[in-house]
């Protein structure tokens, strides 16, 4: 790995904030404590700038991500329990947590491996474009350890109980087509149209009320994490307030006049 490859490239353009791995041997790139502070740093610069609407998160070549750095869980490295635990915290629970309660939609652009933390970012986003030459997998069971960014939770709820234990017991790679077929992903393209299906959400996204994205993802996040009484409680008050919102008049009247809707996130 060259010590001096910038942990992420981060960049906006047109409304999108893109962030790309960009660490790791022979361009399979892993996530260490550089990587998870640069994503999150990214991740707040993205929330704070009115000027994005959507993130995209990617890698380049032939890895979206494939997990920790696992150099890093040797003992030389982490020689104590504690700085296991600022290693998973600091990623697993704020880089995740981060990207979900994002005002803004997050795609998972996932061009090919995409494995343990790798796979753990993207069930945090909201959407998953995957290439065809794109493989899923949680191996970390093979290394003696199991996934801890999330995977245990956040891939069960998305697959359900018995395709997650599989994928977490057995630590196996599947196919993007495998990974569509058990609603792990949204969307599979052949590699010389993935950038154009990523761009096609990414403006699909942009032409939306931001404070309707904003809420309902808000209220999706949120719901899933309750009962339904409560959830439906949230979605009741976060519908209210779209009732005080332009977008809402904007989005009504556009479509009874037969015209595109402005939305201006007011
Ligand atoms: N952390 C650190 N190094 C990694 C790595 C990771 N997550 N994944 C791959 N590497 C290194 C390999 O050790 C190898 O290093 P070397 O060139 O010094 O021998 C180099 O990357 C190339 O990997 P290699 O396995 O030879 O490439 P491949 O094309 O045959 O296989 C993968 C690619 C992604 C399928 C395979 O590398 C793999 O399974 N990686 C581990 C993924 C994983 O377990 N992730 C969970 C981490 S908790």
């Amino acid at each position: 790995m060259e010590e001096n490859q910038p942990p992420i490239i981060y960049e906006k353009k047109d409304g999108v904030a893109k962030i790309v791995f960009n660490r790791g041997p022979k361009g399979l790139w892993v996530i260490d404590l550089d990587v998870a502070k640069a994503l999150k740093e990214a991740l707040w610069d993205a929330q704070q700038d009115d000027s994005v609407r959507v993130v995209v998160i990617t890698g380049q070549g032939r890895a979206f991500c494939v997990g920790a750095d696992i150099k890093v869980f040797l003992p030389e490295v982490m020689d104590h329990p504690i700085k296991a635990r600022k290693f998973f915290r600091n990623i697993g629970y704020e880089v995740h947590r981060l990207i979900e309660k994002l005002d803004k939609p997050v795609i998972a652009a996932v061009n090919g491996y995409c494995l343990g933390g790798g796979l753990e970012i993207a069930v945090a986003c909201d959407l998953i474009i995957a290439s065809e030459n794109a493989e899923f997998g949680v191996p970390e069971i093979n290394l003696g350890i199991f996934p801890g960014w999330g995977g245990t939770q956040r891939i069960p709820r998305l697959v359900g109980k018995i395709k997650g234990m599989e994928l977490i017991l057995l630590g196996e790679r599947i196919s993007a087509k495998e990974a569509e077929r058990i609603g792990l992903v949204n969307k599979v393209v052949p590699p010389e149209k993935f950038d154009e299906a990523v761009n096609e959400v990414v403006e699909k996204l942009k032409s939306k009320s931001p404070i309707a994205l904003a809420l309902a993802k808000a209220t999706v996040v949120r719901g899933l994490e309750t009962d339904l009484d409560t959830g439906l409680a949230y979605e009741s008050e976060a519908d209210t307030i779209m009732f005080a919102t332009e977008d809402r008049v904007e989005g009504c009247k556009a479509f009874l006049e037969k015209r595109k809707a402005e939305f201006k996130g007011k």
